[in-house]
């Protein structure tokens, strides 16, 4: 099956149209008009730079800057009719350009190619992709500062191998986000500095012949310079991959918290309560309340690392420069953005509404024998006691505790000394849970006036 025209764009080599199949798998169109935008600024910048070299004279630049917003409005309002027979979304924006403006719209793609169009485009997408990002991550950051401000020196476990280890303070663990979160801003901030230079301009491969000014359109697009290797400027989507890098680490960071979240809410946790906006309830068992959000925020991390590991095969083994395998970049990108926006979004207002049980907090972290490694520090500092040593007679304590069923700070002093003669009355200012948090106090530790600090540096920081 043919099409009786042939191409309109490289039709002049071709007899025969393509192939209804052929068009279906070449044509981009279907996705790559979320750049049209960029696409218009692209050409705009572009445009407006061929008259200044006298290479356009400023009428059809005119025209064509002009005609070009016409096709953004109409694009932008809804009243565009895309062709799949155009490919994408740079023929598809030339071919309405034509009709509008005419013959001048045939010089726009003078001393440029699609492979250096679609480079550009696709950057300054994502470049906007890592600034909201950005703006996400702080609003989130801001949340959980705010969750950590109310609740400095509120106490509860603190886990390893999810097993009660210590107590510590509520705003320690919610400050514990704010500083994986703040890394990832700083991942998508670096790799914003290290894109931002033009492609626009590298032509199809090796640059042009024509007396072209890359600074300006550099300048105008707001890069920080013309990529330096046409090349390269062609064949890069490091940009991109280093969008998805960051939005994987930052995925993961989500989905850790998240399944918290989804343990904290539990019926048998009951550390947080979620507030009815962002959880479900279930159409067969009346009495659930489901943490549905988190669960699909914990569920992201998939397919965008799955973005990440296709991009990386799609561009592994490709032969400089461009290759039509690239167009494969869109798609998984645009999806891992909408879902790491709404992942974000979602974790944001989950934060912000959540109730932080804090009776059931303290109950938890009083529980476990939370405070024993205070108990050996004790018998350290005030026994001179080797810590090897101490851990050995506190083990003993904990046995001893264990076998009456009671807690640490239940046992008597008779019945300690019995295990250590030398242990005195003021081992008991130690064992309960304000009192370990409170002695927390190294640097970055868990004591409330630690926390306070750090949410002063944070709320500075983040304005
Ligand atoms: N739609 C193409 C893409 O997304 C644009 C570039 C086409 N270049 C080419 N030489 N066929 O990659």
């Amino acid at each position: 099956m043919t099409n009786d025209q042939s191409n309109a764009m490289w039709g002049g080599r071709f007899a025969a149209g393509p192939d209804a199949i052929m068009e279906a798998i070449n044509a981009s169109i279907g996705f790559d008009k979320r750049l049209a935008r960029q696409d218009i600024e692209g050409s705009r910048a572009h445009a407006a730079m061929l008259a200044q070299q006298g290479i356009l004279t400023n009428k059809d630049a005119d025209a064509i800057r002009e005609g070009l917003l016409t096709v953004l409005s109409e694009i932008e309002g809804g009243n565009f009719q895309f062709s799949t027979a155009l490919e994408d979304i740079h023929m598809n924006v030339e071919a309405r350009l034509k009709e509008i403006v005419g013959e001048p719209a045939g010089r726009l793609h003078t001393a440029r190619s699609r492979n250096d169009q679609v480079a550009t485009d696709f950057k300054l997408w994502v470049r906007d992709q890592m600034d909201a990002a950005i703006t996400g991550i702080e609003a989130l950051m801001r949340a959980l500062v705010t969750q950590a401000d109310a609740g400095a020196d509120w106490v509860m476990p603190g886990f390893t191998h999810l097993q009660t280890a210590q107590p510590v303070t509520w705003g320690h663990h919610m400050l514990a986000y704010v500083e994986m979160l703040g890394r990832d801003k700083s991942r998508f901030a670096d790799a914003r500095t290290r894109m931002n230079e033009n492609p626009l301009g590298a032509a199809a491969l090796a640059g042009t012949s024509f007396p072209i000014d890359r600074h300006m359109t550099a300048t105008a697009l707001g890069f920080d310079r013309p990529a330096a290797n046409s090349l390269d400027a062609v064949s890069d989507r490091d940009f991109a991959l280093d969008y998805l890098a960051a939005a994987t680490i930052c995925a993961m960071h989500l989905s850790r918290f998240a399944e918290e979240l989804v343990i904290w809410s539990s019926a048998q946790f009951r550390f947080v309560t979620l507030s009815d906006r962002f959880s479900t309830g279930s159409s067969i068992m009346p009495q659930k309340k489901n943490p549905d959000a988190a669960e699909l925020i914990r569920a992201k991390i998939g397919r965008i690392l799955g973005a990440n590991v296709a991009l990386l095969m799609v561009m592994k083994g490709l032969p400089l420069t461009y290759s039509k395998d690239m167009q494969e970049d869109k798609e998984q990108v645009f999806d891992a953005a909408d879902n790491l926006m709404l992942a974000l979004a979602a974790m944001t207002g989950m934060v912000a509404d959540m109730t932080a049980n804090r009776a059931t907090l303290e109950a938890a972290a009083s529980s476990g024998f939370s405070t024993a490694t205070d108990l050996a520090d004790w018998l350290v500092r005030e026994l001179d006691m080797p810590f090897r040593d101490a851990h050995h007679v506190t083990g003993t304590l904990v046995k001893l505790a264990e076998d009456q069923g009671i807690d640490l700070p239940d046992l008597t002093l008779t019945q300690m000394q019995a295990v250590h003669g030398k242990i005195t009355e003021s081992v008991f200012d130690v064992l309960g849970v304000h009192n370990s948090v409170a002695s927390r106090m190294s640097y970055g530790g868990t004591a409330p006036a630690q926390v306070r600090a750090q949410v002063a540096r944070w709320k500075e920081v983040l304005g």
